[in-house]
């Protein structure tokens, strides 16, 4: 039987799960305190870009199996399903913030007037439904109400999410009661009829399935970048030696892409939240904490190799750290989301690589499809352009730094009328090296010693 759900917070996971859940059959009202979020969603407008999203909206609202309010209060007490979708941003020493969670527990506290289910869903480190649990209990809701926590750790990735969350390939539910688990057999019931594997588990080990989950992930990308790395000092190329180690079924070919360095919202907070946890319980995850060190020198690593290309075409000498190649120099920086097909730019590598520029004294000109506007509020000094090409007009170098579509068919001919120099940074090896050398580039992207350039030889240039 479908069931009323509430989802309490709408920002990337919350608005999946309310279009998701209400296209299951359920009823559902998403909550949030931003009245201009919901006031968007109700005029069925995604306010992030996610492809299909908007469909799934519109659809289910004028279906009238969904809503949005910002009264989370009215929103409990006629939900018998309680989704906790805020969100657990990272502070500063790499603990989950929990803030937003505490709110939306108070709130539930308060307004508990019968039996519900309380599944989280946002990221929170282990032990934090077993929290939850015993808070409420303790809360003093009324007398003989009664409640159970669940955990249903989210696997969406950005610009994937719906096709994420209508086929996944495992859903985990955390859950300690049978009663809980029934109603959770419903809300899933369409996941279920197209034989979605169900881990049912305890909330704890839910919980760490998630982090394990992204930890694994996020340590497989900088393996392979640290691979590629070593690919280009030896003369090697890094696409070959993934695709062969791929081949292997027990590694399997998936996030095997190198690259600039992982970013997201979900990697850099996820590992780090993860190796606080084992440090709570003096179990060091040694090869989780190698694994972001690996990725935070991949990012510097993408200004270094801009600057040996720099100081190469320049003719300078082999950059040290006391002479700049960059400063005066106009940079144009093709994509600024941490990935395509989405406009969200948190942890991106672009970021550093912009922060990067500005500090040596670079001018900075930047293209992206989708997430220019949430980029210039981070950085407004800097040059917003609506073609890649505007970007590319009069530039001394391009980077290439998020693997949109639009850039894999760039007009290289084109670029090279347009642009004072012809360098190019390809951060996603998105371009076909060899044209870009055939017309007079100087060429670098990651891992590839064996294309035949001169930069195939940075790599020992870069002091770590
Ligand atoms: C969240 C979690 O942070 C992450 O751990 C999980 O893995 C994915 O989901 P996300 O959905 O991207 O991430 O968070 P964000 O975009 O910040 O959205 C949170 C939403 O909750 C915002 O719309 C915010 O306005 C809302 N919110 C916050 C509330 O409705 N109530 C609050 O008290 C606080
Ligand atoms: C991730 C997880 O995949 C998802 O299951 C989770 O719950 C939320 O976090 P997301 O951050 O949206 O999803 O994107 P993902 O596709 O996993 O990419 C994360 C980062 O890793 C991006 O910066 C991407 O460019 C990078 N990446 C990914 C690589 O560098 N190489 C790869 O092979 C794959």
């Amino acid at each position: 039987m479908a069931k009323n759900i509430a989802v309490l917070g709408n920002g990337y996971v919350g608005l999946l799960a309310a279009v998701g859940l209400a296209d299951f059959g359920n009823t559902c009202v998403g909550v949030d305190v931003n009245q201009q979020k919901i006031d968007t969603l109700n005029a069925g407008k995604s306010p992030i870009y996610e492809p299909g999203v908007e469909e799934y909206l519109r659809r289910n609202l004028d279906s009238g199996r969904l809503r949005f309010t910002t009264d989370g209060g009215a929103a409990i007490r006629s939900s018998q399903v309680l989704f906790i979708t805020v969100g657990t941003p990272q502070q500063e020493d790499g603990n989950a913030d929990l803030t937003y969670l505490e709110q939306v527990v108070n709130t539930i506290s308060q307004n508990i007037n019968s039996y519900k289910v309380i599944v989280t869903k946002s990221t929170v480190p282990v032990g934090t439904n077993r929290w939850i649990q015993e808070t409420i209990a303790k809360s003093g809701h009324i007398p003989g109400v009664d409640f159970d926590v669940v955990s249903n750790p989210e696997f969406l990735r950005e610009g994937r999410a719906t096709q994420d969350f209508f086929h996944p390939d495992r859903t985990v539910i955390g859950c300690e009661s049978s009663r809980a688990r029934t109603i959770m057999e419903d809300v899933y019931r369409a996941l279920n009829l197209i034989s979605v594997p169900f881990v049912w588990c305890g909330l704890e080990t839910a919980e760490l399935i998630k982090y394990a989950s992204n930890a694994f992930l996020a340590t497989k990308i900088s393996f392979i970048n640290e691979v590629a790395n070593l690919a280009e000092a030896v003369g090697a190329d890094v696409h070959q030696v993934a695709r062969a180690m791929g081949m292997d079924g027990r590694i399997s070919p998936k996030f095997l892409h190198f690259g600039p360095g992982y970013g997201g919202s979900c990697f850099p907070k996820d590992t780090a939240a993860l190796v606080q946890l084992g440090n709570k319980h003096r179990i060091p995850l040694r090869v989780v904490s190698s694994a972001m060190e690996a990725n935070h020198k991949q990012k510097e690593r993408m200004l270094d190799k801009l600057e040996i290309l720099v100081s190469r075409a320049f003719t300078l000498h082999t950059p040290t750290y006391s002479c700049n190649p960059l400063e005066g120099k106009t940079i144009a920086v093709l994509g600024l989301a941490f990935k395509q097909e989405t406009d969200d730019i948190r942890e991106s590598p672009a970021l550093e690589i912009v922060k990067g520029l500005l500090v040596s004294g670079a001018a900075v000109k930047v293209h992206d499809p989708k997430a220019m506007e949430n980029f210039s509020r981070i950085f407004p000094q800097i040059t917003y352009c609506a073609t890649p090409y505007d970007a590319l007009e009069g530039a001394h170098a391009a980077v290439l730094a998020t693997e949109w579509n639009e850039y894999r068919s760039l007009d290289l001919p084109r670029a090279s009328q347009i642009m004072s120099r012809k360098i190019i940074l390809d951060t996603r090896n998105m371009l076909n090296p060899t044209e870009a050398l055939e017309l007079g580039f100087l060429y670098d992207g990651v891992g590839r010693g064996s294309v035949g350039n001169p930069i195939s030889q940075t790599s020992s240039a870069i002091h770590h």
